[in-house]
């Protein structure tokens, strides 16, 4: 049986396609407030701002393209059972050709009802505006998970990091729960990489290895590691 090799993917794998970190240097997130564009009450105070927010990354994630780090991800497919786990809302890695993908935070290129929670839409076109409305006539919101609100898919995300036989961690500060627990749930023995040029918070331990790099040489090298090791 083929090895299962669990990623988690943050922003730092898409920031070499040119599509910004949240946590810059700023502390802003293309220069707002994250609780303004990401959150409930963000939404509840100026839904226009955050349906504006996010019609800009909507364009900005079409026009970007994969980079090395996301192609690496892709030809670990040849010798493992590769599962990646994303918070990102970006749709590179499935462009890249990775084939089994789940978005913690959701997908920038869904929409959502407001009121029906299951009501969840592919877009058709990059803009959500006011008075798009799902078929029960709800207005829609971007199918993303904000701050505050539940994260539907970490009890099967915690289920593939407990049975993963290799983890990856690339371009995440670990800041945002639960996403970063994912790494408790390893078994002990299993190897950790950390792909990041910014070391994150993540104790040494004799199976934890720190590759401080960009993603697009970084994951090009581990990859190249772990198919001449298999
Ligand atoms: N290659 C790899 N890593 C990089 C690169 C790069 N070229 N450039 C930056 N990084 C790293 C940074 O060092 C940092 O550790 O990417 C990480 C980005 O961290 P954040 O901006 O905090 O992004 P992320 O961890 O994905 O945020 C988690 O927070 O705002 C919410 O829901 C949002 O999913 C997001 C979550």
């Amino acid at each position: 049986m083929r090895e299962k090799l669990v990623v988690l993917t943050g922003a730092g794998i898409s920031a070499e396609s040119g599509l910004a970190t949240f946590r810059g240097s700023d502390g802003l997130w293309e220069g707002h407030r994250v609780e303004d564009v990401a959150s409930p009450e963000g939404w509840a105070r100026n839904p226009e701002l955050v349906l504006d927010f996010y019609n800009q990354r909507r364009q900005a994630a079409r026009l970007a393209q994969p980079n090395a780090g996301h192609l690496a991800l892709v030809a670990l497919e040849q010798a493992y059972d590769v599962v990646i786990v994303t918070q990102n809302v970006d749709d590179l890695h499935e462009r890249a050709g990775s084939s089994h993908v789940i978005h913690l935070h959701g997908k920038l290129m869904e929409s959502r009802s407001t009121r029906h929670e299951e009501l969840v839409y592919p877009m058709t076109s990059d803009v959500i505006q006011l008075g798009d409305v799902c078929e029960k006539g709800h207005q829609l919101r971007p199918n993303i998970v904000w701050f505050g609100e539940q994260v539907p898919l970490m009890e099967q995300a915690m289920q593939e990091a407990a049975t993963a036989d290799v983890f990856l961690v690339v371009g995440t500060s670990l800041q945002v729960y639960p996403a970063a627990s994912l790494l408790h749930y390893t078994r002990p023995d299993c190897p950790i990489y950390i792909i990041d040029p910014n070391q994150p918070p993540v104790s040494a331990g004799p199976n934890v290895h720190f590759v401080r790099e960009p993603a697009t040489t970084g994951v090009p090298r581990v990859a190249q590691e772990l198919l001449s090791g298999n």
